[in-house]
């Protein structure tokens, strides 16, 4: 079965133990970034191995359409940054599924001395915006969301910014990123300071672009008016994708599993302490840092897991591969307690609702909590059909537990995968196949798709 648009559901067996290697795409955060901050450089700059999924396409689009010439290439793209001043876009700004893109460029948009208007799709309409809309607001911009409870579509009318500090509410890398982001183009320091850390990827790329910057502890401070220097920029393999084959390794004793070329930022690293908590054997090496990034190879081999609690300060550097945490702590011994994570009901869906419904439906003893949950382990997963609420990382995580089933495991309306992990599909099958499979490898190769012609 190959993937493709048409492809609406995966179905997935028991797999052999596992013995491979594989690489996965581009990671999405870092893509997003790289794509927006070479666009406000001041020069043309290649970005190799951006990741080609919807979301960070949509961030793509959302550049040409605010004056940003492009140029398509095998794996690489050229960006002809245009010095930090955009150009007013002729209609609504369409960011997709994107939370990312509409929050960056929220902060991007305020700087800017013009009006715009984000929309997006039905699952991005009821995400919450006013997380970004207050401290642009106290930045002097004009916001004003359409949806309920400040949610999208949100008309930006933008220019004449003063700094602010700022203290978030949450830890947010979005409302961090929109914030610093609308600094870097306005007089004065602007500091955002964070109640636990987030991921860094923006204040990392700014810096390898030259940008100045201030850290201390959770404190982030930007002197703006500045432009980034056009550079180069190679983006690592995504831990987010990579965190499905970890899981899929870990938890099968006699595996061995190796994921090269990953990234290895710190702060998006706590699956794997998660995971060696449990008892898995994960040998991470930093092979090299590129452009402000680590990156280098996981080295995974499968063990009986154990159950584990996890929380505070953890939860804001492993949130996106809870869906994946979720099955690992399903197959574990013992009670997983998953706590502190009700952002987790602000996704792309209501992660908590959706995981719990699945594993019920798996045949998984769960507890639905406010915040979280807790999974009793280990269980034999039963094949069934599942639904992936519209949800990427629903979709992948239960394809995953397709792995550990007895019959078949259905998940349907699987096209969402392409918004992060197009390739997804054939690594799946790959796997299946079993150990036979070592020493070869599958590389995914995130090929830019065309440009849109108008009207299509
Ligand atoms: C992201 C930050 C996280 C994460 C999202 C991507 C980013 O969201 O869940 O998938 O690229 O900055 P929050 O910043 O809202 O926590």
């Amino acid at each position: 079965m190959s993937e493709n648009k048409t492809l609406t559901t995966f179905k997935v067996k028991l797999a052999p133990v596992i013995g491979t290697e594989i690489t996965v795409p581009g990671d999405k955060s870092i893509s997003h970034r790289a794509v927006m901050i070479a666009s406000l450089s001041n020069g043309p700059c290649v970005i190799t191995n951006f990741l080609a999924g919807e979301d960070c396409l949509s961030t793509m689009a959302a550049m040409e359409q605010l004056g940003v010439k492009i140029e398509r290439h095998e794996n690489q793209m050229v960006v002809h940054g245009i010095h930090g001043k955009f150009k007013a876009p002729e209609k609504d700004i369409d960011c997709g599924n994107s939370g990312t893109t509409m929050r960056l460029l929220s902060g991007i948009l305020a700087a800017q001395p013009f009006t715009s208007r984000l929309t997006g799709d039905p699952s991005l309409s009821k995400r919450p915006m006013r997380r970004v809309v207050e401290p642009l607001e106290k930045m002097g911009a004009k916001l004003k969301t359409e949806g309920d409870k400040g949610c999208p579509p949100i008309t930006i009318t933008g220019g004449n910014l003063k700094p602010i500090e700022y203290r978030t509410p949450i830890a947010s890398a979005q409302v961090k990123s929109a914030v610093l982001l609308a600094g870097m183009l306005t007089e004065g320091d602007t500091t955002v300071i964070e109640p636990a850390r987030s991921r860094d990827h923006t204040e990392r790329m700014l810096e390898y672009f030259l940008v100045r910057t201030r850290r201390e502890g959770n404190s982030v401070t930007i002197h703006g008016p500045q432009v980034p220097e056009s550079r180069d920029f190679v983006v690592p393999g995504d831990i987010s994708s990579a965190a499905f084959w970890l899981v899929a390794g870990a938890a099968q004793p006699g595996s061995r599993l190796l994921i090269e070329n990953v990234g290895l930022n710190p702060t998006r690293t706590a699956i794997i302490d998660v995971l060696i908590r449990m008892g898995a054997r994960i040998r991470e090496v930093i092979e090299e840092v590129e452009h402000g990034e680590p990156s280098g190879t996981l080295d995974v081999q499968g063990a009986n897991l154990k159950a584990t609690v996890i929380g505070g300060d953890e939860i804001p550097n492993l949130i996106d591969e809870i869906p994946i945490i979720a099955i690992a702590a399903a197959l574990a011994k013992g009670k997983t307690i998953i706590r502190d994570a009700k952002e987790l009901r602000v996704k792309e869906t209501d992660r908590i609702a959706a995981i719990c419904t699945n594993l019920r439906a798996i045949g998984v003893n769960v507890t639905e909590k406010d915040d979280g949950m807790e999974i009793e382990g280990p269980t034999i997963f039963r094949g069934t059909t599942v639904k992936s609420f519209g949800d990427h990382r629903i979709a992948m995580a239960f394809a995953i537990a397709g792995l550990f089933c007895e019959g078949e495991m259905i998940i349907e309306d699987t096209e969402c995968v392409q918004t992060s992990y197009p390739g997804f599909h054939d690594t799946l099958v790959e796997v299946q196949k079993g150990k036979g499979w070592l020493n070869r490898r599958t590389h995914v190769i995130s090929a830019m798709p065309p440009k849109k012609k108008k009207n299509e």
